[in-house]
């Protein structure tokens, strides 16, 4: 099938951007999206021209690297009905011979584009960095047992750890709102019993550092919960609201 393909290029951060059209006249209905790209890059290199940027590691859904915008929705997310779906795990089945397909990156003031559909998201980082621990005591590994975890902490813990940090939900969001990648990293370790003894300071501390990177608030309309291909609610923000709410009236 034919696919034309209309990607935004930049050569850098400064580089004001420009969509560039691009004919891929034999798209196989098999090719995973990204390899769609790599065919074209394949191509544009032979002709001696700058291949598209892109990140990606896994291409399995599970590493969060890929991520770019296809017609105006995060990961494609109107081309997977069934949700759940990174770009690297969409296939090319879903589209129609013909189909003009425009590639943007995650537009946010707090995730700068390094280079065409790629973005520097270096500011989850930092905002794991400021509470994403635990306390241990140093010595031999503890039983597992010993601290009995009830089922259904375990599997709203497990729920909020499903966040792979793609940065869909900053970017389907028009206030570039983290909350929902910020809530979850929170909440997996929050609910924990072993989370306990931080509980107070990693809130205020990786809510602070949202604040800085720049990210805007919460505008309640779910979009982010749409895209997200792990399916992270934003039940966690309500539980993230409550916890620095918490923490605050506690000083
Ligand atoms: S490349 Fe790892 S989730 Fe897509």
């Amino acid at each position: 099938m034919k696919i034309i393909l209309h990607i935004s290029r930049q050569s850098g951060p400064d580089d004001k951007a420009k969509m560039v059209r691009y004919e891929m006249p034999d798209v196989d209905e098999h090719w995973s999206f990204l390899e769609m790209l790599d065919v074209l890059n394949e191509r544009l290199i032979e002709k001696g021209e700058d291949p598209v940027t892109f990140d990606h590691d896994c291409r399995e859904g599970i590493c969060g690297s890929c991520g770019f915008v296809i017609n105006g929705l995060a990961h494609g997310r109107q081309y997977a009905p069934e949700g759940r779906t990174t770009v690297c795990q969409l296939h090319m089945h879903r589209f129609s011979d013909g189909d003009e397909l425009y590639l943007e990156p995650w537009r946010a003031k707090a995730f700068p584009v390094v280079k065409d559909l790629m973005v520097d998201r270096s500011a989850f980082d930092r905002v794991i960095q400021k509470g994403g621990y635990i306390s241990v005591s140093t010595g031999n590994a503890p039983d597992g047992n010993a601290i009995p975890v009830p089922k259904d902490i375990s599997d709203e813990a497990m729920n909020a750890a499903e966040c792979i940090g793609c940065g869909a939900c900053v970017a389907s969001c028009k206030n570039a709102s983290a909350m929902l990648f910020v809530s979850a990293k929170i909440s997996h370790l929050g609910v924990l019993p072993q989370g306990q003894p931080e509980r107070d300071k990693r809130a205020q501390a990786m809510v602070a550092q949202m604040d800085d990177e720049g990210f805007g608030n919460c505008t309640n309309q779910y979009e982010c919960e749409a895209v997200c291909p792990k399916g992270i609610s934003v039940n966690f923000i309500s539980r993230m609201n409550a916890d620095y709410r918490n923490s605050i009236n506690k000083k």
